[in-house]
């Protein structure tokens, strides 16, 4: 699914991150940058060792939930790899709305930072952090669209879902959203 957001392309893709030719691919990584299961251990296998050796190096006291920092990528087909700590879901009534969207801006500011015209997330929080995928999506696509309506850059931004049940969370809340 594509929707053009001014001169901007928004794309929700079912797939894997991994396999992603961008110029930044973003990871659902923790407050310590320490790998872990879902997207974050996919990227650190795909992407080797390099990066670990770059955040343990650059941000030894990881990483804010809500913020975003940016290493190398490694073996990945991406230029930059950001990390950015999503909340964990505690109900709903802890901040986890305006942290997740905090997680969409400041990744998108650091890739406009870094002059990356393309960019690819997962879907940041649904799965280990247990935030629900139609609450998450609105979030999501919400911050991504204000963004890219205010910057009007990076050209080209992706959703990269794995699963049925996420590319269908997503394109509901896409299809209203733009309505
Ligand atoms: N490509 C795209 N999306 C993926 C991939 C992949 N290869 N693998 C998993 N996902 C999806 C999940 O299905 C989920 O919808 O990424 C979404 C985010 O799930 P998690 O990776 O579990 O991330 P999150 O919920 O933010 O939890 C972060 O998980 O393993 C850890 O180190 C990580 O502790 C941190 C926590």
């Amino acid at each position: 699914m594509l929707v053009q957001i001014g001169k901007c392309r928004l794309q929700l893709v079912q797939g894997d991150i991994t396999q992603q030719q961008v110029d930044a691919v973003v990871n659902a990584a923790n407050a310590q940058l320490a790998g872990g299961g879902g997207v974050d251990g996919a990227i650190h296998r795909a992407g080797g060792p390099d990066i670990m050796r770059d955040t343990d190096a650059r941000y030894p006291d990881g990483c804010f939930p809500g913020e975003a920092v940016a290493s190398v990528a490694g073996l990945l087909p991406a230029a930059h790899l950001i990390h950015t700590v999503g909340p964990v879901w505690r109900g709903g009534r802890d901040g986890e709305p305006a942290a997740l969207a905090s997680c969409y801006r400041k990744s998108l500011q650091l890739t406009v930072d870094l002059g990356c015209k393309s960019v690819a997330f997962p879907a940041i929080s649904t799965g280990v952090y247990g935030y629900p995928l139609d609450l998450a999506a609105n979030v999501a696509l919400k911050s991504v669209i204000d963004f890219l309506k205010w910057h009007k850059q990076p050209d080209d931004v992706r959703f990269i879902l794995f699963g049925e049940g996420a590319f269908g969370a997503f394109a509901r809340s896409l299809e209203i959203q733009v309505a």
